[in-house]
């Protein structure tokens, strides 16, 4: 870092102080600050303690930095040499100092190193424009979640914020070749935009906005594009050569700050379901803190008539779940005190396999997880 001068701001992100360049910054090689994309995946980081993390495309290092935290070493890379150098200055303002700055092109710089955390949140947006380097590039994307696989430990986690074109009506499709062999993988579908929204959204104001925006149109025309979607996708390196399991979930918000929480109770959760029936009726499940209810009943005939309830949790990946209304007593029973066989136990007999596949379906959603012993 000496004798170099850095003309850059100085962001305050979760305790963090993050040199970037001013907002109106115009260089293409401009290191942004804490950008939205760059809270989402920051929160949505596993708040689990792990020896070594990996940070592809690091910029002002505040994904880096939040991995520090909890990480013996952190290795941090980017292809410009500007960014490594902001983000050198980050780490030295935030007091941090177990992360190793490497330039070079994705995993070049860790050839043959595996980790157990891997954040990336890569030049995603899917345009003809090919000058900003944080932003530009999506044809890269694919390849970067693939060879993840390589630089994963058994057991170990990527997280990655993907943008892809997809068919409107299909949006797991392209994603299924994206997954390496070797690895389970968890796709939170965020949105999906149309071309015209997306170009909207990404094309920044300015006297050729217009311009741009009918360029971005044509280019999307040209190649058939009708439909770009966004999302949160995490593998997971299998410990076994079982067969890997893709999960993919809709949400309905956006994820919140600490949403790694959540992350860890659905991996917990996609595991104890995948252990079978008999496994999940031995369990003491338990409705996490933080679940809110929603649910109207209605008088009818006489009678009190649950509706369906929605529920949502915080810290929240974005998903919710819904409970039918006969099935809302059940929910009130999951407070971990007896085996989910005991609970259904006190079902109809005409709801009782339902019942099992909605404590399945809470489970694999992180709203219920076994009881802390
Ligand atoms: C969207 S920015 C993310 C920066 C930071 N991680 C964050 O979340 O705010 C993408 C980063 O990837 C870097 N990048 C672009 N192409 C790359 C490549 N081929 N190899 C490594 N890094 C690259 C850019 O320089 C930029 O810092």
């Amino acid at each position: 870092m000496a004798g170099t001068t850095i003309a850059g701001v100085i962001e305050e992100f979760d305790g963090l102080r993050l040199v970037c360049d001013p907002d109106d910054s115009r260089r293409p090689d401009v290191v942004q600050g804490v950008t939205s994309a760059a809270q989402t995946l920051a929160g949505l980081l596993v708040p689990r303690p792990v020896r070594t993390a990996l940070d592809l495309g690091t910029g002002s290092g505040v994904l880096a930095l939040t991995m520090a935290r909890r990480a013996q070493h952190v290795v941090a890379c980017d292809i410009n040499p500007r960014a490594l150098d902001f983000a050198r200055r980050s780490a030295h303002l935030s007091g941090i100092r177990n992360v190793e700055w490497r330039q070079g092109d994705w995993y070049s710089p860790v050839r043959g190193q595996r980790f157990e955390l891997i954040a990336c949140n890569p030049p995603y947006v899917v345009s003809p424009e090919t000058q900003l380097l944080f932003r530009d590039g999506s044809e890269a994307t694919a390849g970067v979640v693939r060879t993840a696989a390589e630089h994963l430990v058994a057991g170990g986690l990527a997280e990655f914020l993907i943008n892809w074109v997809h068919e409107p009506d299909d949006w797991i499709a392209p994603l299924r070749d994206w997954i390496p062999p070797g690895c389970d993988a968890l796709v939170v579908h965020h949105a999906t935009m149309r071309p015209d929204q997306y170009a909207q959204t990404w094309v920044p104001a300015g006297p050729d906005h217009d311009t741009r925006v009918a360029r971005w149109l044509e280019w999307y025309r040209e190649r058939g594009i009708k439909a770009i979607g966004a999302a949160f996708l995490l593998l997971r390196r299998r410990e076994d050569d079982g067969r890997a399991r893709l999960q993919t979930l809709e949400a309905s918000t956006r994820p919140t700050p600490r949403a790694g929480v959540h992350v860890e109770r659905l991996l917990r959760g996609t595991d104890l379901a995948s252990r079978g029936d008999d496994a999940l009726r031995a369990a003491a499940l338990a409705v996490v803190d933080g679940v809110r209810v929603e649910h109207t009943t209605r008088r009818r005939a006489g009678a009190w008539q649950p509706g369906p309830a929605t529920l949502r949790v915080v810290p929240t990946v974005g998903v919710q779940a819904v409970v039918p209304g006969d099935l809302l007593a059940m929910l009130w029973d999951l407070d971990g005190t007896r085996q989910l066989g005991a609970v259904l136990a006190d079902l109809p007999s005409e709801n009782r396999a339902e019942g099992l596949a909605l404590a399945r379906r809470l489970v694999e959603l992180g709203f219920v997880e076994p009881a802390a012993r």
